[in-house]
């Protein structure tokens, strides 16, 4: 049976990477993303296996609006995030915070509430939720909301796993250092890498697709894997 696999956050980094190997299979992928050029380009790349809608994850509106186009979807990679701007505790800003939580948190439960109201029976059905090893060690520096907001995806795995078993199974995956754009705010510079590497037992940062690896032996082979956190960080904790 074919899978339809919706993937957010799938115009750049490891939602683009399992949006390639979920083509590879030969299985339809819908990719959301907030970024419209990502998401052209990402159709340039992948042709008529995947559709693309522009979405705002965190604005409520959009993703009731988006669902609506998700009939026949049979697994989720809820993976659209962000790390935030880097905040001190002296200047906590709570309209930051609230930004990160919103789409971090909030729009990734929505997302998840219209797979599972779209969804078709499928018999590998299943969600990959992407979490981090900053759920469990608090995050970089200055990052804590992001760590929060992690924590939180790594709680509700759980919780989705045992709401919406036998039907569909829920798995997190916990990245470490991951070279992707979203460490550009971080990894400033080559130093910066250098120091990162070094703090890996695998001494380099993880590719996009060997997360997407994972992914995707979650996602369609896992048969009785559910509510479990998978880390892919070199054996960074
Ligand atoms: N790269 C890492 O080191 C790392 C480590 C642990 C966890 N993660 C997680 O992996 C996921 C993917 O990150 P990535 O590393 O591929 O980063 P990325 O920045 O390359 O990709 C994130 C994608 O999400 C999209 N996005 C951002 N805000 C959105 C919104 N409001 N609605 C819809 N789409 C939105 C971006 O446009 C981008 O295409 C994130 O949840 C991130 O927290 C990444």
């Amino acid at each position: 049976m074919t899978a339809r696999v919706l993937i957010t956050g799938a115009g750049s980094g490891i939602g683009l990477a399992v949006a390639r190997r979920v083509v590879v299979r030969g299985m339809r992928a819908i990719l959301w993303d907030i970024s419209a050029p990502a998401l052209e380009a990402a159709r340039a790349e992948l042709g008529d296996s995947v559709e693309t809608r522009q979405v705002d994850v965190s604005d409520a509106h959009a993703v009731t609006e988006a669902a609506a186009s998700l009939e026949g979807v049979t697994h989720l990679v809820n993976n659209a995030g962000i790390l935030g701007h880097r905040m001190d505790w002296d200047d906590l800003d709570p309209a930051e915070v609230a930004r990160v939580l919103a789409i971090n948190v909030t729009g990734f439960m929505q997302v998840a509430a219209c797979f599972i109201a779209a969804r078709s029976p499928h018999p590998a059905a299943s969600m990959v939720n992407m979490a981090s090893i900053a759920g469990e060690n608090g995050g970089a520096p200055g990052f804590a909301s992001y760590g929060a907001s992690k924590g939180a995806i790594m709680a509700l795995t759980r919780a989705m796993a045992r709401d919406f078993a036998p039907e569909v199974r829920v798995n997190a995956l916990s990245p470490g250092i991951i070279d992707t754009p979203i460490q550009d705010a971080v990894m400033t510079d080559a130093a910066a890498r250098a120091r990162a590497a070094e703090g890996i037992p695998m001494q380099r940062m993880g590719s996009s697709d060997e997360v997407a690896e994972a992914a995707e032996w979650l996602l369609f082979d896992a048969s009785y894997t559910t509510g479990e956190i998978i880390r892919i960080a070199g054996g960074r904790r």
